[in-house]
């Protein structure tokens, strides 16, 4: 069973943006998986990782291409959505980091774990949520 299950009410509208959510989703409850399973070799990290660095780079693209194109998105808002990409950025560069020289233990796992769950309930089904409805307008 999957840890999240993906919600109708979860999406924001914007096809390309929700298939990106849908995809951290995915690699969320793979983690889950593999904590649960004590699978966390070399290799299924790998993939985890590779996912996330591929994350960072093509879904806050999308999100921050989007918001600057709207003509009368508020900056502010904007500033606010962009802090908390690169604060994002920043805790996955840590975890890579980790990663690259053979320490991301099983402890620092659950971190990522967590920190994964904390930032779909805290960011995309806040921040993403109100700006597709700040898109949409
Ligand atoms: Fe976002």
């Amino acid at each position: 069973m999957s840890f999240i299950e993906w919600l109708p009410e979860y999406e924001t509208g914007f096809e390309e943006i929700d298939a990106q959510h849908r995809s951290l989703i995915k690699i969320l409850n793979d983690l889950h998986s593999m904590l649960y399973e004590e699978k966390t070799g070399r290799e299924e990290l790998k993939k985890v990782i590779n996912f996330l660095n591929e994350y960072i780079v093509e879904h806050f693209s999308t999100e921050e291409n989007l918001m600057k194109n709207a003509p009368a998105f508020p900056p502010d808002f904007f500033e606010k959505h962009l802090k908390e990409h690169r604060y994002f950025i920043d805790r996955i560069q840590e975890f890579t980091g980790l990663f690259e020289n053979g320490s991301l233990s099983t402890k620092e796992l659950v971190k990522l774990f967590e920190f994964l769950g904390n930032w779909f309930c805290g960011h995309i089904l806040r921040i993403d949520k109100d700006t597709a409805t700040l898109l949409k307008k």
